[in-house]
């Protein structure tokens, strides 16, 4: 089951929203219903973001403000921009070739989170590994196997996986919805962690690594990914765990050059203030909600694309 692809003419998605509860698939006719899908976060991971990104320049038929619209829905992970640029290259030879340019953005992406997925499992040593991991990072955020979490897969296929924490990923709750349904369904064995008890658990279990994706790599290594991240870093180095990136290339961006420069979504009180519509708060509380943050480099014991590994 891929999470995004091109069928009969129009973008397929997974609806994320609705997971775990019920899993939909939804066809996308129009960009206008593409961004909608991008901002609601029924498409979402960065990765995904970028299929969606290059499939969408096919919706938007050469219309430039479709286009701008397109790749200026979500501000943070890079690969939408990189995404819809890379379809967006081949306009002036017509709809045909930009459809095929989008479809290799996607069979790259298959390539690349098999060849993730491997490397980073070949980086890790010791035979049954327990890893921590925050948001999701699977085939959901990806078209299959994902960044991070096709390490643990690939972990998992090699009878190397002794356990996955989890953290919930509030305010969306990507790893309590997505990732833990992701490894209830390749039999992985995992556990879910309040967010807050992620540094905790490093400083106290015996956790051999922590695995996240990115969402942007500056040129110097500062990456961005879902909020929680910087903390997990913090912990990870304060036990002496190694806190490992794992993202396609296209996550990188030279032309950001440090983590400063990587512009934070903010996505609204609302996602605090309540929790999948039930208000949490007292009406009226105002609240800050950064959708990511950005672990400095120096924090970073590797970083893990398809072609290489970078110790930044
Ligand atoms: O807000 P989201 O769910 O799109 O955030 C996703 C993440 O932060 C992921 O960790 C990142 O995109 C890497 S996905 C392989």
């Amino acid at each position: 089951m891929r999470t995004i692809d091109w069928v009969d003419g129009a973008v397929e998605i997974i609806d994320q929203t609705l997971l775990p509860d019920k899993c939909v698939t939804l066809r996308i006719h129009t960009v206008a219903e593409l961004i909608d899908a991008i901002q609601r976060l029924a498409v979402r991971g960065a990765p995904a973001l970028g299929v969606a990104g290059a499939l969408g320049v096919v919706l938007a038929d050469g219309d430039p403000d479709q286009i701008a619209a397109l790749r200026a829905a979500r501000p943070t992970a890079v690969n939408l921009a990189w995404g819809v640029d890379q379809a967006a290259a081949h306009l002036s030879e017509g709809r045909e070739a930009v459809l095929a340019a989008a479809l290799r953005v996607r069979d790259d992406d298959l390539a690349a989170s098999r060849a993730m997925g491997e490397r980073g499992a070949d980086l890790l040593e010791g035979d049954r590994l327990r890893v921590m991991t925050v948001c999701n990072t699977g085939g959901l955020a990806a078209v299959e196997r994902g960044t991070a979490l096709s390490v643990v897969q690939t972990l998992h296929e090699r009878g190397r996986l002794a356990e996955v924490l989890v953290l919930e990923t509030r305010p969306l709750l990507q790893g309590a919805r997505l990732t833990t349904w992701e490894l209830a369904r390749m039999g992985a064995p995992h556990r879910l962690i309040a967010d807050s008890a992620g540094p905790y658990l490093l400083a106290q279990a015996d956790v051999d690594a922590v695995l996240i994706g990115a969402d942007r790599i500056a040129a110097n290594g500062d990456t961005a990914n879902k909020i929680g991240s910087y903390a997990l870093a913090l912990g990870a180095e304060r036990a002496g765990v190694p806190f490992i990136v794992v993202a396609p290339e296209s996550t990188i961006d030279p032309d950001t050059p440090s983590g400063d420069k990587i512009e934070i979504e903010d996505r609204g009180a609302e996602e605090i203030v309540s929790i999948r519509g039930v208000r949490i708060a007292p009406e009226g509380t105002q609240a800050l909600n950064p959708a990511f943050d950005v672990t400095p480099h120096d924090l970073i014991t590797a970083i893990v694309t398809e072609q290489r590994v970078i110790r930044p």
